[in-house]
C-alpha cells in the first residue's frame, strides 16, 4: 500500500495510476539528496525555535526524530515512490512518528522549492570537492611521471604526424596544465554553488520572522542566494558545474585517446596494465584498451547531461517549475559519470609502462629536426627564415638532407649552394641532432630538460596550494555538519 502523502491529501483527490505516480516522482534521484535533506530539516527546526516560531518541545520532538533518521538511516518507507519526492516522504513519515501536532510544524515557512535547491547545493558541493580531489591526484601522477621522464625523448606531433622532437615530461605537463585549469574552474564554481537558498520558501519567502543567515551558517554555506525568486528558480550553479565537468572530460578524453593510440601495435609507446584492458571472445591474441575507450565515450555522456540540463532551463519562466526536477536527474548523471571515469585515470597512468626506446626511435623520424636546420642556416648565413625554410623544404621534397641535396635545393631556391657559403656536412649533422634540438629549447614552458624541471617545480607548488585550499574547504563543511548535529542534539535533550 502506498503511504499517505501529507502534501497531496488536502487539495487533491482521485487515485493516480502507478505509472503516473512513478512518472511524477523524483524519488529515484532523491536518494542522492536524502541525507542532505535531514540536515536541512534540522537546520530549519533549529531556526524556527531560535526565532520563537515553534516552541522548545516541538523542536525537541522534531529533532529527536530527525537525529534518529540521521543515526539509524532514513526509514525505507520514506522512499516509497508513492511520494512525489523525498521531502514529502520524510515529512509524511515524520508526522507518522512524531504526530501531527509536532510533525505538522516542520514545514512552517518553507517550501519544497527552497528545500530541494538547498539539498542539491549541499550534495553538489561535496561532489565538486571530490572531483577536485580526483583531479589533484591525476595532476600528482602526471607530475611524478614527468619528473621521471624529464629527459625521455619522444616525437611531438601536429596533425598526428612527426613534427618536432620533445620530451615525455613536456607532453605530460601539457595535460597537467589543462587539468590545473579544470581544477580552478571547479573551485570557482564552488563559490557560487555554496550559497543557501533556504528561506525563499515557494519563491516569495515568508511572513514568519525567519533568520536566513542562521540556517545558512548552520549548513556550512558561504552566504545566501539573496533574491528569493532567484533562490528557487536558478540552476546555473548546476549548469556551470556540468559545463566545467564536460570540459574536464573533454580533456580526459584527449589523454585517453592518446593512451589508445599509443598502445596500438602501430605505435607501441605505452603498454597499459592488463587490469585496464579486455580481450576478444574470438581472437585469442587481443589486448584491447577497453577501459580507456569507455572513458573516452563518457565524455560524450557528460556533455549530453550538460546539454539536456541547459535545454531544460532554457526559456523556463520564473520561478519554480517542475521541469527543474528533471534537470537534477541530468546533473547527477553528469556528476556521476565524470567522477567514475576520471577516478580511474590516475591508476591507469600510474600502472602504464612507457616504452622510451620506441619513443626515442620515432623522435628523429619524419625529418623532425628540419626546423633546427633552417634555423641554423638563418643564424649562419643571415638568411631570411622563409628562404631557409624553402631550401630545406625543397631538399625534403627531393628526398634527402645530405649536403649535396641541400646544395641543389639551395641553388633552385636562392641561386647559390650552401657548401659554397661555408656550410659543412658536420654543420648539417649537428643541426639535425635530436637531443641538441630539445636542449636548445630552454624558453619557459619548453621541452628542454632544464625548462621542464622548473615547470615541474612550479606546477607542483601550484598543486600543493590547491590541495591545502581543498583541505580547508572540506574541514569547514564537516565542522559545520558536526556543529549542526551537536546543536540539534542539545535541543533534542540528548
Ligand atoms: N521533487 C521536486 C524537485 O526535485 C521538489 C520540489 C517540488 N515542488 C513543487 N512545487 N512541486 O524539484
Amino acid at each position: 500500500m502506498t503511504p499517505k502523502d501529507v502534501v497531496r491529501r488536502g487539495r487533491l483527490a482521485g487515485e493516480r495510476t502507478g505509472e503516473m505516480t512513478q512518472f511524477l516522482s523524483s524519488m529515484n534521484a532523491d536518494r542522492y539528496i536524502a541525507d542532505a535533506d535531514i540536515l536541512v530539516d534540522m537546520a530549519h527546526v533549529l531556526m524556527l525555535h531560535k526565532q520563537q516560531i515553534i516552541d522548545r518541545e516541538t523542536a525537541a520532538t522534531l529533532l529527536r526524530a530527525l537525529l534518529e533518521f540521521y543515526d539509524e538511516g532514513i526509514p525505507e518507507a520514506a522512499f516509497d515512490e508513492g511520494f512525489e519526492d523525498i521531502h514529502a516522504g520524510i515529512e509524511s513519515i515524520l508526522i507518522g512518528i512524531a504526530g501531527e501536532e509536532a510533525g505538522g510544524r516542520l514545514h512552517i515557512g518553507r517550501s519544497r522549492n527552497d528545500e530541494v535547491a538547498t539539498c542539491i547545493r549541499m550534495r553538489l558541493r561535496e561532489d565538486i570537492t571530490k572531483q577536485m580531489a580526483i583531479l589533484a591526484r591525476i595532476r600528482q601522477v602526471l607530475l611524478e611521471l614527468a619528473a621521471r621522464h624529464e629527459a625521455t625523448v619522444m616525437p611531438g606531433f601536429t596533425h598526428f604526424q612527426h613534427a618536432q622532437p620533445t620530451t615525455l615530461a613536456h607532453h605530460l605537463l601539457a595535460h597537467e596544465s589543462a587539468f590545473a585549469r579544470d581544477y580552478q574552474r571547479l573551485s570557482q564554481a564552488l563559490g557560487r554553488v555554496n550559497r543557501c537558498p533556504l528561506g525563499a520558501a515557494a519563491f516569495a519567502s515568508t511572513g514568519y520572522p525567519i533568520n536566513r543567515e542562521y540556517t545558512a551558517g548552520l549548513l556550512g554555506f558561504d552566504g545566501l542566494v539573496v533574491n528569493t525568486m532567484d533562490a528557487v528558480s536558478s540552476r546555473d550553479f548546476g549548469l556551470e558545474t556540468l559545463a566545467h565537468l564536460s570540459l574536464m572530460m573533454t580533456h580526459t578524453s584527449r589523454l585517453y585517446e592518446e593512451m589508445i593510440l599509443w598502445s596500438s601495435p602501430f605505435i607501441r609507446f605505452v603498454s597499459l596494465d592488463d587490469a585496464f584492458c579486455s580481450t576478444s571472445s574470438i581472437m585469442p591474441q587481443k589486448k584491447n584498451p577497453d577501459t580507456a575507450e569507455i572513458m573516452r565515450a563518457k565524455a560524450a555522456s557528460v556533455l549530453g547531461a550538460f546539454v539536456a540540463a541547459s535545454a531544460t532551463l532554457k526559456a523556463l519562466p520564473l520561478s519554480y517549475n517542475r521541469d527543474l526536477q528533471e534537470l537534477t536527474v541530468n546533473l547527477w548523471r553528469g556528476v556521476r559519470d565524470a567522477k567514475h571515469s576520471s577516478g580511474l585515470l590516475a591508476g591507469m597512468l600510474e600502472t602504464a609502462t612507457f616504452n622510451t626506446e620506441r619513443m626515442r626511435e620515432e623522435a628523429g623520424r619524419g625529418y623532425s629536426t628540419t626546423t633546427d636546420l633552417a634555423d641554423m642556416l638563418v643564424r649562419r648565413l643571415n638568411l631570411p627564415f622563409r628562404t631557409a625554410h624553402s631550401i630545406v623544404g625543397r631538399a625534403v621534397q627531393k628526398g634527402g638532407l645530405d649536403l649535396s641535396t641541400l646544395d641543389s635545393a639551395s641553388v633552385e631556391i636562392s641561386g647559390e649552394a650552401l657548401s659554397t657559403r661555408g656550410i659543412t656536412v658536420a654543420d648539417v649533422g649537428q643541426a639535425l641532432d635530436v637531443e641538441a634540438a630539445i636542449a636548445s629549447r630552454k624558453a619557459p614552458g619548453g621541452p628542454s630538460p632544464v625548462a621542464v624541471k622548473s615547470a615541474i617545480k612550479e606546477q607542483q607548488a601550484e598543486l600543493e596550494k590547491d590541495r591545502e585550499e581543498l583541505e580547508r574547504i572540506n574541514e569547514a563543511y564537516s565542522r559545520a555538519v558536526s556543529a549542526l548535529i551537536r546543536d540539534a542534539g542539545r535541543l533534542a535533550g540528548e
